[in-house]
């Protein structure tokens, strides 16, 4: 079967304007949230890519009607009867698994499908289920499903989480907000979506403080009590620092609209400290590099530290900087596979376990290469766009999860980048 690609000429020029989309990681949740609303909810802001498209068929299956108009979903899950989500879905995209706290929420039992692993690590859930087992919940795993019931209902507790998990934290949220009395999260996670996800239960009825900070308390409602809202997704920092890695790459300048620059605090302090100018506004970030790029030292950590979804962008960053730059992967077993893809553009990177030392080199050239998760494959593109000659991205499917039209952004910031089918590509012989 003919397979997509991206094909992209180095002609080293990203600068311009471009407006990010709303935020995957926090879309994804928000989308599960309206479980817990029965009537009609209104998300805009919400990004046009396939994860989206995923999780309203999952929302679909379930028996909500969900309704795109532009950037808006309009979601209404009265009709909602099943507690029971398909694997062929959740397969598809392990973020799924943010059904499992709403639906317990709504109907003190659910059937999910167990999430798999996937390229960067295994994803394990064992603290979503350790958390929601604190409040009640019952698990048996039965046949690759997750059978969970409250036989004695939702109850609060005092929930330390052993690692700030994005996902425990949301699941353990959307079943709080409805348990018998008071819920204590410690140790949360305190990424800028996890505070989109908590503005938006506190306006479907919850009553959640904290948000944003490692220590969060839940004061438990009636189910019944909580209402559909009309709510706005975050910006996507994510998408928005991708794009400043290629600013600062290329030189720029190069501004992102539409994102919060309090996001991206520890990001922009890297690329300053690489010799990159950042100036910020309300609600826009522009990056300009006249001088070489400088090594940096990056340690992935949970947010505020730094982003591991842009470590693969800074790792292309320092594969050409004017020395030698250390990167920690901390955050997951496996994400340094697009080492091995940068290098066969001619970057020099040694790995250790979970440090890679990157040496920077005087330039890449363009190659067919393959990308092995979505912040991997963004990266890739950009690697092209710098590097001499064209270069062949395959497995563009993973970028299609998480990038809304990036072809069509980089397109309008100068860039020389299109999507083929392989039939297209003359083969090189
Ligand atoms: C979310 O994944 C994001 N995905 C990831 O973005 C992001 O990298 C990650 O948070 C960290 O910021 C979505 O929001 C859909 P975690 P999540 O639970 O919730 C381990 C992207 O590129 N862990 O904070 O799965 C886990 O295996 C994606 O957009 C357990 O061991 O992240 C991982 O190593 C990639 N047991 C680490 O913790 C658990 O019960 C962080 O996981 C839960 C997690």
């Amino acid at each position: 079967m003919a397979e997509e690609i991206i094909i992209v000429q180095g002609n080293n020029v990203l600068t311009g304007d471009v407006v990010v989309s709303g935020a995957k990681n926090s879309a994804l949740k928000l989308m599960a949230a309206t479980l817990l609303g029965r009537g009609t909810t209104s998300l805009h802001n919400v990004p046009l890519i396939s994860d989206i498209a995923i999780m309203s068929e999952v929302l679909r299956c379930l028996g909500a009607q969900v309704d795109r108009q532009d950037h808006t979903l309009v979601v209404d899950t009265a009709p909602v009867e099943k507690w029971e989500t398909p694997y062929e879905l959740v397969s598809k995209m392990r973020a799924s698994i943010a059904v499992l706290g709403p639906l317990i929420g709504r109907f003190g039992q659910a059937r999910v499908a167990m999430p798999g692993g996937c390229q960067i690590g295994a994803r394990n859930i064992d603290m979503h289920l350790v958390g929601l087992e604190a409040l009640g919940v019952m698990f048996v795993t039965d046949h690759g499903f997750l059978e969970a019931t409250t036989p004695h209902g939702l109850v609060g507790a005092h929930v330390v989480l052993d690692f700030p998990s994005v996902g425990a934290t949301e699941n353990l949220l959307m079943a709080a907000v409805v348990a018998e009395g008071t819920t204590v999260i410690e140790n949360a996670a305190r990424e800028p979506e996890i505070v989109d996800l908590v503005n938006m239960l506190n306006a479907m009825g919850a009553r959640i403080t904290g948000g944003g900070s490692s220590l969060m308390e839940v004061e438990g409602v009636p189910s019944e009590s909580m209402h559909p809202c009309e709510h706005t997704t975050v910006g996507d920092r994510i998408e928005a620092g991708t794009f400043l890695v290629g600013g600062a790459l290329m030189g720029g300048p190069l501004t992102v609209h539409g994102i919060d620059p309090s996001y991206l605090r520890m990001a922009v302090m890297k690329l300053e400290s690489m010799g990159c100018d950042v100036q910020t506004g309300a609600d826009w970030i522009t990056v300009r590099r006249e001088g070489p790029l400088a090594p940096i030292d990056i340690q992935t950590l949970p947010h505020p530290g730094f982003p591991t979804d842009l470590q693969a962008q800074f790792m292309l960053l320092a594969a050409r900087a004017e020395g030698t730059s250390a990167i920690t992967e901390n955050v997951f077993e496996n994400r340094f596979m697009f080492a091995a893809e940068l290098a066969r553009m001619g970057a020099d990177i040694t790995i250790e376990d979970h440090h890679a030392l990157v040496r920077g080199v005087d330039g890449l050239q363009g190659a067919p290469v393959s990308s092995t998760d979505l912040r991997a494959g963004a990266a890739l593109v950009l690697a092209g766009i710098s590097a001499e000659g064209e270069t062949r991205v395959h497995n563009i499917g993973h970028v299609d999860r998480g990038y809304e039209d990036y072809v069509g952004k980089l397109c309008s910031l100068g860039a020389e980048v299109a999507r083929a089918t392989v039939d297209d590509v003359q083969p090189s012989c």
